[in-house]
Parts: structure tokens; sequence; C-alpha cells
């Protein structure tokens, strides 16, 4: 059953590692509930299997067993090409390295989620060039990421995220790499597109000076997710 506001839900997540004949037990019996628009910060040691979890809930990996729903479609149990094809329509993805196409602009980078979901390059230029701007990159769309710096990569990786209108964006430490300024930024927009977008965001973070920016804080410990009384 699908609960329409709730834009991501996950029940019972358990995933493990082989290692040799050993099995690496990581997340063992996750649960979590976003609603729309919400913003959640996930924070646990290094180790603690806060990527995992991600990559997980973004379908780029299969958990041994439970159930995620995106937008109420079911992304888990599914198959490769199912996850797929809800990641592209439903969620963004920031990663900690920005992963940026690197051959390709600032516009091309942000104009591919919407290629690749049929858009034509005309309207998917158009698109990024504007969200771009939005950013702050509106005189840096010709740039190929090397000749970016670390904060203005990461911006166009968050406009990446949300050129397709997800409905949830997940970051794995987004602001990891920057400098406390830049970081600040970069935060600063992920808050302000999620209210002018009404996009949930979903984002692991080492940063505490963050936290009070987020609606709620879980913690990820033994495998287990709890939440945070306050967020002091
Ligand atoms: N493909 C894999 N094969 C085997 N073990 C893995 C694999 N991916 C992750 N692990 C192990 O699972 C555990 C959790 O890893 P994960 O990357 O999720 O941690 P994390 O919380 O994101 O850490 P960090 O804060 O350092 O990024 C680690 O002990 C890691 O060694
Ligand atoms: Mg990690």
């Amino acid at each position: 059953m699908s609960d329409p506001t709730q834009v991501l839900t996950a029940n019972g997540i358990v995933k493990a590692f082989a290692q040799g004949s050993n099995a690496i037990s990581v997340l063992q019996g996750i649960s979590l509930h976003v609603a729309a628009g919400e913003r959640v910060a996930i924070v646990g040691r290094s180790g603690s299997g806060k990527s995992t979890l991600l990559h997980l809930l973004a379908g780029l990996d299969e958990a041994d067993a439970g159930r995620i729903t995106i937008s109420g479609e079911t992304m888990t149990p599914a198959s490769n090409e199912a996850r797929t094809t809800l990641r592209r329509q439903y969620m963004g993805f920031v990663y900690q390295q920005h992963h940026l196409l690197p051959e390709f602009t600032a516009l091309e980078n942000v104009a591919l989620p919407l290629r690749l979901n049929g858009a034509s390059q005309h309207d998917a230029q158009a698109q990024s060039a504007d969200l771009l701007e939005r950013v702050g990159l509106g005189h840096r769309l010709r740039h190929i990421p090397g000749e970016l710096s670390g904060g203005e990569r990461q911006r166009v990786a968050v406009a990446r995220a949300l050129i397709h209108a997800p409905k949830l964006v997940l970051a794995d430490e987004p602001t990891g790499n920057l400098d406390a300024t830049s970081a600040a930024e970069l935060m600063s927009l992920m808050v302000e597109l999620s209210e002018s977008r009404s996009v949930a965001f979903l984002v692991v973070t080492h940063d505490a000076s963050m936290l009070h920016q987020f609606d709620r804080v879980l913690t990820l410990t033994d495998g287990a997710l709890s939440e945070a009384d306050s967020l002091g």
C-alpha cells in the first residue's frame, strides 16, 4: 500500500557483503520514510554503511531483503532495468566527488539526465542553462569540470541532480571536499531548491555545522538507524 505523502519508504533493508568465506553484515533491518519536500540528514562513523544505504535507496545496488518504494512505486524488489527507470524518473544523486563527465561542459553535464529521459538537445540545453544561471554559474556554461573550482563542480553536480525535477535528491557527503564557505553556500543552495521546488533531500554528512538546516537527523550505528532526540 502506498502513501502519497511519502516520497521514499524503506522497510527491513538488509545488506551483507561476502568477504572470502565470511559475510560482512552492514545493514540489519533499516526502515526509513521521507516525506515530500523533507530534508533528512544521515550521520554515522566511517564504515557504518551510509554509502551502502544510499546506493540501495537509489537502486544502484540490490538489498538482500526488504522493500523500497519511491513515489509509491516499487524500487526493491525489482529488476535492474526497472530500478534504473525509476531512478531516472524520480531521483537525483549527488556524489561526494561530483562524478561529472570530464569531457562534457557544465551545460552538457546538467542536460544529460533530460536527454536520457528523451528531451531534445535544444530543450535540454535551454533548461540546463536556466538552472546553471540559478545556481550562479551562468558565466561558466561552456567550462569542462577541469576548468571549474571544487565548489563550482559541486554546484554543477547539484544542478544535474535537480534538472529533471526529481521528487528526491540523495547526496553522499556533497560538501565533503569543500572549504567551509563553499560548503555553507552549497547547503544553502540545496535548502533553497528544496523549498522552491518541493524536492526532498536525504543527505549523508559529516558536517555538524549543517545539521540545523535539516528537518531530521538520523544516526546509523551497528546496522540500524535511530533518530536523534534533538539537533543540538
Ligand atoms: N562492495 C563491497 N564489498 C565488500 N565490502 C564492502 C563493499 N562496499 C562496502 N563494504 C564494506 O561495508 C562497510 C560500509 O561501507 P560504506 O561505504 O557504506 O561506509 P560509509 O558509512 O559510507 O563510510 P564513509 O563514512 O567512510 O564513507 C565497510 O566496512 C566497507 O568495507
Ligand atoms: Mg561513504
